[in-house]
């Protein structure tokens, strides 16, 4: 994006110490939804950063819940289709699971089970990655049902953390780099 559309965008994410537990500096990406230029220009920067041409993959998943949001306005602008990654219990079934570690405890994320042919093409994509356990998760879902994933598309990527490593050198685009 242009310095001053990339200046606006980033002004527009909110940062709030202590929340949701103590230590953590919350990155709130829900202002730049709210605003029309922040939309537009998010989306826009999304596609000019893929790090795969748009004809290596054949849908987009995003990761519950802020990589809903960004995930159906990419795959609507690209003309692909959409795959909800959901936290356990949500999804009915058949579903296939995969737990991943947290910083304290674990989690467990599922797909739908035939939603998708095999050897689909695969582009994840979430607002934010920190200890790239939950896009790990989202990759493996995938693998499991013997699609490829093509590559990973993020907003921010955390500094300090180093998420990226656990995604086995895919193909990789962050917009914007955060403590
Ligand atoms: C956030 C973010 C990513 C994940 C990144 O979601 O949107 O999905 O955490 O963390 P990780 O790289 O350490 O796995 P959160 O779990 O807060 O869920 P939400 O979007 O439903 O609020
Ligand atoms: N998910 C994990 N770490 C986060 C942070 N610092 N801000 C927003 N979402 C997050």
């Amino acid at each position: 994006l242009p310095h001053d559309d990339a200046q606006y965008l980033c002004s527009l994410i909110r940062s709030i110490p202590g929340f949701p537990q103590e230590n953590i500096l919350f990155r709130d990406f829900m202002p730049v939804f709210a605003d029309p230029r922040g939309l537009d220009l998010l989306i826009q920067g999304l596609v000019n950063a893929l790090p795969v041409k748009p004809s290596e993959f054949d849908y987009i998943a995003g990761l519950e819940a802020r990589g809903f949001l960004i995930g159906i306005a990419l795959a609507q602008k690209l003309n692909k289709g959409f795959i909800a990654v959901r936290k356990a219990g949500k999804l009915p079934p058949p579903v296939v699971s995969q737990s991943y570690d947290l910083e304290y405890g674990s989690a467990t994320m599922e797909i739908e089970k035939d939603l998708v042919p095999s050897h689909s093409r695969i582009l994840i994509v979430d607002d934010l990655i920190a200890t790239g356990g939950t896009a790990w998760a989202a990759m493996k879902l995938f693998e499991s049902i013997d699609c490829t994933v093509s590559g990973f598309s993020f907003v921010m990527k955390l500094d300090g953390l180093d998420g990226l490593a656990k995604l086995e050198n895919h193909p990789t685009s962050t917009m914007m780099v955060m403590p």
